[in-house]
């Protein structure tokens, strides 16, 4: 199950993830905002960031208008991996080497078309694993408090 949430700048690219979900049988469940009306994205954050972390939802698709708020928003919810991405490496790098569970999208920065493709790639690129997997625990140690160094 995907989980995709945005306010109101991240609107139209929601939609438009949304059709590629509906298109390609992929199980989401919408979080909202439902229109353009003006809302705070740190509600819609925290409720797709909260259906991952309490395991109804694998991965996030969130956006608004630059992706940059809403994953500042994310990210801080224990357990949550959120990453900006606006080109297809770092969508795939960042499920390769972070196991990103969240990705973040601007409406105001890519075209409706990139978005598609990079939850496309997101949705399809699996975690290596190895060294990555030990500097993503050292994050999660961040995270809890503990002094890495
Ligand atoms: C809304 O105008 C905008 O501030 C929001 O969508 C987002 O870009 C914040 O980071």
């Amino acid at each position: 199950m995907i989980a995709i949430g945005c306010d109101h700048a991240g609107f139209e690219l929601k939609e438009a993830i949304r059709k590629y979900l509906e298109e390609n049988n992929i199980e989401y469940k919408d979080f909202g905002t439902y229109s353009t009306d003006s809302v705070d994205y740190p509600v819609f954050a925290y409720k797709v960031a909260d259906s991952i972390v309490k395991e109804e939802c694998e991965r996030g698709i969130l956006c608004c208008g630059t992706g940059i708020g809403i994953s500042m928003a994310a990210n801080k919810v224990k357990g949550i991996r959120a990453a900006v991405c606006s080109d297809e490496f770092c969508a795939e790098m960042t499920r390769r080497h972070n196991d990103a569970n969240i990705i973040c999208l601007g409406g105001r920065v890519i075209s409706e078309e990139m978005a598609v493709k990079l939850a496309d790639i997101f949705l399809h690129t699996e975690f290596e694993g190895g060294k990555h997997l030990k500097r993503v625990n050292m994050v999660t140690d961040i995270e809890n408090g503990k002094n890495i160094l």
